[in-house]
């Protein structure tokens, strides 16, 4: 039987929005559901000090957070093919990280999208910040099924944003198996169906720091507030309740809905208060959810799947060493 492994993650820098939802967490949950792979999705709370190292005091509640998140859009940690990783926990990694710094090349990391355009904003990135990538690539390899046998799969479903960071963990992975013989599976991508929301503003992407976000964990009365602000358009073609509508009631009932907006039959009111009532709709049971396990100790959801991610990784370090030659002298 040919070993399916999903890894995925996400960083731990504060509550989850609408965009990781539509993004990515709805494809999570659909792998989960389909049974078909072992999943492990990583809490990447040592990448989070990447860009968030002012108050790292934070970090603690910020991995809270994302598992409640978690949680609340319906992943199971409980489930037997599910495992929630919490980075910091899994030493291992680090060497495997270590590992790869010796096969990614400087110039990559140069010519890196999200490192470059980020570049420009930090002006004192950490060397943590530059690798960034390569450490990436340690998470998605640590749990690589090895040696790779001939059906064996590792799929990273994530946002859009991503992409390109994948392509990379593939070519390295590849490499390593070209230089030192076959340790890895290359990983392949998937990429959510809606890659992109547009903020409550109408920029190009809904982001926490923007301040346009509709947050998991937000009440009726805000959800309400931040649609009556939303952007409008005087054409009537980029209002933003028609994106959202698309993204959270797909469907001829949608379509229906914004052709009479857009022929002038209902206004920006009526298709705003549809929106509302659609977003309240998928939100009631991730507000359910959350309620349920908003008692229960974090800790005790992380412990095991840790460990398991562990057992793999150290599997993993020990073949890459190996084949790098890095062990004891014959004598
Ligand atoms: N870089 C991802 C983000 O910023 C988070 C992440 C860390 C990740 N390690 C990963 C995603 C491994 C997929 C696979 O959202």
């Amino acid at each position: 039987m040919p070993t399916k492994r999903v890894l995925t993650g996400m960083r731990t820098t504060g509550s989850l929005h609408l965009g990781h939802y539509v993004g990515a967490l709805e494809m999570w949950r659909k792998i989960q559901d389909d049974g078909q792979y072992e999943c492990y999705f990583l809490l990447a709370n040592v990448q989070a000090l990447t860009t968030h190292s002012e108050h790292p005091e934070i970090l603690v509640t910020s991995v809270q957070e994302v598992v409640l998140d978690w949680l609340s859009v319906g992943l199971n940690p409980a489930l037997p093919n599910i495992h929630f990783v919490l980075q910091s926990q899994v030493p291992e990694r680090y060497e495997l990280s270590g590992l790869l710094l010796m096969i990614g090349k400087y110039s990559e990391l140069l010519r890196n999208p999200t490192l470059k355009s980020e570049l420009t904003k930090q002006i004192n990135a950490t060397a943590g910040f530059m690798v960034y990538p390569l450490d990436q690539v340690a998470d998605i390899c640590m749990v690589s099924p090895t040696p790779p046998m001939p059906g064996d799969e590792l799929l990273v479903p994530v946002g859009e944003d991503q992409k390109a960071h994948l392509e990379y963990a593939r070519n390295i992975a590849e490499r390593f198996n070209n230089k030192y013989g076959q340790v890895f599976v290359p990983c392949s991508t998937l990429v959510g169906k809606v890659g992109r929301l547009v903020g409550t503003d109408g920029k190009e992407k809904m982001g926490k720091s923007a301040n346009n976000a509709i947050f998991l964990n937000d009440p009726s009365d805000i959800v309400a507030r931040k649609v009556k602000r939303m952007y409008v358009d005087a054409h009537r073609q980029e209002t933003v309740a028609i994106h959202y509508l698309r993204a959270f009631h797909p469907g001829a009932q949608t379509e229906q809905l914004i052709a009479a907006y857009q022929n002038g039959v209902i206004g920006d009111k009526q298709l705003k208060e549809a929106l509302i009532d659609v977003l309240e709709r998928f939100l009631y049971p991730i507000r359910q959810r959350r309620a349920q396990y908003e008692q229960m100790p974090i800790r005790d959801l992380l412990i095991d799947g840790t460990e398991h991610a562990r057992a793999a990784c150290q599997k993993v370090v020990k073949a890459v060493r190996d084949s790098m030659y890095l062990t004891y002298p014959v004598r």
